[in-house]
Order: C-alpha cells, then sequence, then structure tokens
C-alpha cells in the first residue's frame, strides 16, 4: 500500500493556517462604490431589481458617501440620472454645471476634499432621450466622431465640478485620447482617466437600466464588446494605453474573469473589475429566496475577482464588505 507523500490538506487544517496562505484577500481601499444620485426626488428612492442599492437626492449622497469614506473604501463612482424633461438627443444635461451628476460632483467634493478618489461616471446613457451612450447619425446609428466632441465637454465639466478621476464607459473609439487632450487644454492635467477598456455587452446590465431611468430601446452591440471574443480586449487595452488611460477596467466582472486575468497580466498599469448591476440582483435574489448563503456567496465573489488579478474592485457591496473587513469578519 502507497501512501501520499504530498498533502496539500495540511494546508487547510485551520482557518489559521488557510489565512496564513491566503493568495489574495480583501482591503477596503481596493473597494469603490458606484452611487446614483437623482434629480427632482425629495427622498432617496429604493432601486426593486438591486434590493439595498438606492438613487439618492443630494443630502442622502452626502450623508452615504461620507460613510463609505468612513468605512474606508478607495473611492466612489457616480452616475446621474436626470429628469426625463432634462433628456436631449445630445445628453447636454452632462455638461451643463447645473446637471445633476455635476452638481453633486461638486458637492461631495466640497465635503470630502481629497479624502477619497471622486469618480464621475463619462457617458451620455443617462441623459440623451433616447438612451444610447452616443448621439446618433441621420440614420440613427451611434455616431462615433461626434459623440467624441460631447465627451470632451461633458468630461471637462465634472473636472471643473471636482471629480479626481473620469470613468468612460461608452465604449467609443478614440475617447480616451480626446478626454486626455480636452482635460489638458483645460488645465486638468491631475485629472485621471480611468478607461473602461474591455466593456461587453452584456444582458447582466439589466437592473442598472432600471437605476438609471433609462429611456434605452435596442442594445449596444455596435459600441460594447461582443461575449465571444477574449483577444480582442487586449487590443482594447493598447489603444487605451497608446491614449493615456492611467486604470483600466473590465466590465462585467463574472463571466469576464478570462479577459481579467488577460488583462491584469498585460497592463503595465493598475487593473480594476465591475461587479455589475445583475452580479449584484443575482447573489441578493438567491440568497433572499434563502438558496445560498448571501454573506459567503459576496465574499467568494469579490476574491473571485481579485484572484482573476483585479487591483480595484467597483462593487455595490463596497462598503458592507469594508465594513465587515474592518471587522474582522472576513
Ligand atoms: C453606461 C453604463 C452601464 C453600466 C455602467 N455604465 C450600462 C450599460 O452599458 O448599458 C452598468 C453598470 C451596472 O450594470 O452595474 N453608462
Amino acid at each position: 500500500m502507497s501512501f501520499p507523500q504530498v498533502r496539500p490538506r495540511r494546508l487547510r487544517t485551520t482557518p489559521a493556517v488557510r489565512r496564513l496562505v491566503a493568495e489574495v484577500s480583501l482591503e477596503p481601499r481596493q473597494l469603490v462604490l458606484p452611487m446614483f444620485v437623482r434629480d427632482g426626488i425629495d427622498a432617496a428612492v429604493p432601486i426593486s431589481s438591486m434590493p439595498g442599492v438606492l438613487q439618492h437626492t443630494t443630502d442622502s449622497l452626502r450623508a452615504a458617501a461620507e460613510e463609505a469614506v468612513r468605512a474606508g473604501v478607495g473611492g466612489l463612482m457616480l452616475f446621474g440620472v436626470p429628469d426625463d424633461a432634462d433628456k436631449d438627443a445630445e445628453g447636454s444635461a452632462s455638461w451643463d454645471p447645473d446637471g445633476v451628476l455635476n452638481r453633486a460632483l461638486r458637492v461631495l467634493r466640497e465635503d470630502l476634499g481629497d479624502a477619497t478618489v471622486l469618480m464621475a461616471d463619462t457617458c451620455l446613457d443617462e441623459f440623451t432621450d433616447h438612451g444610447h451612450c452616443g448621439v446618433l447619425d441621420e440614420r440613427g446609428r451611434v455616431d462615433n466622431d461626434a459623440t467624441l466632441e460631447r465627451y470632451a465637454l461633458m468630461g471637462v465639466a465634472q473636472a471643473e465640478a471636482g471629480a479626481h478621476m473620469l470613468g468612460p464607459s461608452g465604449m467609443m473609439d478614440g475617447q480616451i485620447g480626446v478626454l486626455r487632450e480636452a482635460l489638458d487644454a483645460a488645465g486638468h492635467e491631475d485629472v485621471s482617466l480611468f478607461a473602461y477598456t474591455a466593456k461587453y455587452a452584456s444582458a447582466f446590465y439589466g437592473p442598472f437600466r432600471e437605476a438609471v431611468g433609462s429611456s434605452l430601446e435596442g442594445d449596444r452591440r455596435t459600441y460594447q464588446q461582443d461575449a465571444a471574443n477574449r483577444r480582442e480586449s487586449l487590443r482594447e487595452l493598447e489603444l487605451d494605453l497608446a491614449e493615456g488611460a492611467d486604470l483600466v477596467m473590465v466590465k462585467p466582472a463574472m463571466s469576464y474573469l478570462d479577459v481579467l486575468s488577460d488583462v491584469a497580466a498585460a497592463s503595465p498599469v493598475p487593473v480594476a473589475a465591475y461587479q455589475i448591476s445583475g452580479e449584484y440582483a443575482m447573489i441578493t435574489a438567491a440568497a433572499q429566496n434563502g438558496w445560498i448563503d448571501r454573506d459567503a456567496a459576496v465574499r467568494e465573489s469579490l476574491l473571485s475577482i481579485r484572484r482573476a488579478g483585479a487591483d480595484i474592485v467597483l462593487s455595490y457591496w463596497a462598503v458592507e464588505a469594508a465594513q465587515r473587513i474592518a471587522r474582522g469578519q472576513w
């Protein structure tokens, strides 16, 4: 009878041993909280498909942002939800200094200064009446280069309002280069570009569409990537780096961990992944049905994203996770 000489199980015997040999861990500073601020409401509105996530008023946003900073999260990513009456074909409320997102950025920057990293979604979809991430040409197609001109206006307005980083999420070709040029020309050399480098057309964005009151009909398949493709993300990475991306992101996280791993292996700049609305909704719904252990599933999902190579994780659980980590529960 031969006995195994090598016993990997020895390193799994106690929680202390497992903690000692863990290859990756979670730290509050690595977590970024996406937040929604909505115009024209006087109390925060729950998002039904994302139980526990709110559309904030400016006041509730300030309180939630303060709580997040106290919990030690690494940054906040802000999305604006304008009144339907303020949407137009161009998304012009996105570069209006008095638009909902720019007002919120200004207030949060005043409140928080440099205590956190304030990030802004730089994309037109919340602000256009057709819901696309860009402007349309006469045939109804998303016009890449005409959209870039609007991104430049929006990005500069966000920098003026106090954003430390811009998150262009629209997947227009050349968006990083155009934003870099526009920021520099306006004297915002210090404002960073957090590039949505590999962003896939995903069914898992469903709950986000409710979160931002999206007007979209149809889909984003002519600008976001096809789920069948892996290698293409390295091309997107090369372009974003050449155009001046300071950080790069893969989105969604789950279902794209192979892409994340490739990008992490190739990237000379910090890499993030976005655990999106559908990922949040699925775990939450299964847990509400009593089908999975919610806390363990949340932790496991976050660890898997770190293990695949993300330095930074955007997650709607950022604050809760940070608090658990600080209490030594995770
Ligand atoms: C577009 C944008 C989307 C998300 C972030 N930015 C939606 C989309 O591309 O359709 C999705 C985030 C999430 O699902 O949590 N500005």
